[in-house]
């Protein structure tokens, strides 16, 4: 409960990526979080576990929600998928940028059908788990900066509402983005914290420093034995 009260005002704010293998465990932080301070990320593994019913359960809890999908499919299909969430009061939610401009252009043109406030929509650039290695192996030649600051543009240019990016990314790119484009970058570890399958990380401090708008906390909260004590300690290092 300790940390329901931190009302400061930071720049950088938290989503917690709720990524749990069951309900319980997924309650049991959702308990100790102050919803005006802490969005929610619900990702792949509690949707797929759990579904909407989940989702609004979140919601009717009082948090801002990010479904984090990332819808990477034909323009078609993607738009019918948003279409079947608009019932839901989400906060935000995501595309991969490779599925292309038409894609997203549906994508944006289906969140006006949302009954309430349309959700934000954010495009993933470049998945933090991947190195340069990796996506020359995709066939990928650019540079992960360059990738980035590539989808950026093709999403700025889309009229989306921000990007997914891996955060040493994001000195590259900022004399490129429009003002009020979000970025949201997971992949945040503390120096003693293991990367697990993250390739490109960085700390909560060097978020202060790129002004990244939402630092997504996953398996360093979600692992911990003390998801509290880690939080405190994010916290301090945001709001020095
Ligand atoms: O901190 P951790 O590595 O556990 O964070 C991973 C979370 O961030 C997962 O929910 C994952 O889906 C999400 N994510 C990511 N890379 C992206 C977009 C989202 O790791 N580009």
């Amino acid at each position: 409960m300790l940390y329901k009260n931190i009302k400061k005002k930071v720049f950088t704010k938290i989503i917690i990526a709720l990524d749990y293998s069951n309900e319980k465990k997924a309650l049991n932080l959702i308990k100790i979080l102050d919803p005006q301070i802490y969005k929610i990320k619900i990702g792949k593994e509690m949707f797929f576990l759990l579904g909407i019913d989940f989702v609004k359960k979140i919601i009717n809890l009082g948090f801002k929600v990010f479904l984090d999908l990332k819808l990477h499919d034909i323009p078609n299909t993607v738009f019918k998928a948003i279409i079947s969430l608009s019932k839901l009061n989400l906060w935000m939610i995501s595309v991969h940028a490779l599925g292309g401009k038409k894609m997203m252009e549906f994508a944006k043109s289906a969140v006006s059908y949302f009954q309430k406030k349309p959700p934000l929509l954010v495009a993933i650039t470049v998945l933090s788990s991947l190195s340069e290695f990796d996506m020359q192996e995709l066939g990928i030649f650019n540079t992960i900066n360059k990738q980035v600051l590539l989808l950026l543009k093709l999403s700025q240019k889309v009229g989306l509402d921000g990007i997914v990016c891996p955060g040493n990314s994001v000195k590259y790119i900022k004399n490129s983005l429009k003002k009020n484009y979000k970025i949201i970058t997971p992949g945040i570890r503390l120096e003693e914290s293991s990367l697990n399958d993250q390739k490109n990380v960085i700390t909560p401090e060097q978020a202060i420093t790129y002004k990244i708008n939402y630092i997504v906390l996953g398996r360093i909260i979600t692992c911990s034995k003390n998801p509290l004590q880690v939080l405190k300690k994010i916290n301090s290092l945001i709001m020095k």
